[in-house]
């Protein structure tokens, strides 16, 4: 169903694969026309991304008419497909100098990051302050994003150990919307703090994808992959449609590099948010 096998790597300062036409177009094109009869999303983020959600009442009325959906679902929703999908990463990047301190070896099918809003010291309780023996989980969400649809630079849930795209329909060039990869200006990789939000001013670009119907794009979700998406405008009318994923913790994930370790500290807010608003540095220790 997903072709691995071609698998590219992207050199760059965290590890990033790719793959062009890992979906078939007949099933981009089913994908498409499964998301546009839901007519129901669970949330609209980012100035204009919808979401159907794993976890979701509306996320199984969503699976139960959609088998390819269901088929994509299941397919990524179990531990065979985790395993290949972390080997692949460490034989592939085999000098990588970042790893998770703490590898889980329980993957739990049923489980999935709430998407309810929270303040930091919540999320702080929810999430705990032992990092030993996590259990691993797929979070996905199938996604559709009209005009106006953005994403500021950031590195995504500290829960998070590998995140994956895949994009459904060609969106061109002009019209935004483009998955922009950055790293931190300078030359010095190993840092006394990595935050989440860092000042675009802060970065470079490394490299832009133009979402291309079946293309899939995996990264591992290190402290410093910064990521965003570039302001997204519909070509006549034609919406951005895609699969958001990621293979993410019960806890904290811990990284590795060059052997300092980083902590994760997540920012004092009072108000309420969703896990993925909440700032968080990590931290060397
Ligand atoms: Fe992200």
């Amino acid at each position: 169903m997903i072709q691995l096998t071609k698998l590219k790597k992207l050199e760059n300062n965290f590890p990033v694969l790719t793959g062009d036409k890992a979906l078939s177009k007949k099933l981009c094109d089913q994908l498409i026309k499964e998301i546009q009869d839901m007519n129901s999303f669970d949330d609209t983020i980012m100035g204009g991304r919808s979401r159907i959600n794993k976890g979701s009442k509306n996320f199984n009325k969503y699976l139960k008419k959609s088998n390819v959906s269901q088929k994509i679902f299941r397919h990524f929703n179990s531990k065979i497909f985790y395993k290949k999908i972390e080997k692949i990463f460490s034989q592939r990047f085999k000098k990588s100098s970042w790893s998770n301190v703490f590898v889980p070896e329980i993957f739990n099918e049923k489980k999935f990051t709430p998407k309810n809003k929270v303040t930091s010291s919540e999320l702080q309780k929810i999430l705990g302050n032992s990092y030993k023996n996590p259990k691993v989980n797929l979070d996905i969400d199938f996604s559709v994003s009209k005009s106006g649809y953005q994403l500021r630079p950031h590195r995504d849930d500290i829960t998070r150990l590998f995140n994956f795209l895949i994009y459904l329909n060609d969106i061109p060039k002009k019209n935004g919307g483009s998955l922009t990869l950055y790293k931190k200006k300078g030359i010095k990789d190993l840092r006394k703090s990595f935050r989440r939000f860092p000042n675009i001013k802060e970065l470079d670009v490394i490299k832009e994808f133009t979402p291309k119907k079946g293309t899939i794009i995996f990264f591992q979700s290190t402290p410093n992959s910064y990521h965003g998406v570039r302001k997204f405008k519909e070509f006549r009318n034609e919406k951005r449609y895609f699969i958001y994923g990621s293979y993410a913790l019960n806890k904290p994930v811990i990284w590795s590099f060059k052997g300092n370790k980083y902590y994760p500290k997540i920012s004092d807010n009072n108000k309420k948010m969703l896990s993925s608003f909440h700032d968080s540095n990590y931290l060397i220790k």
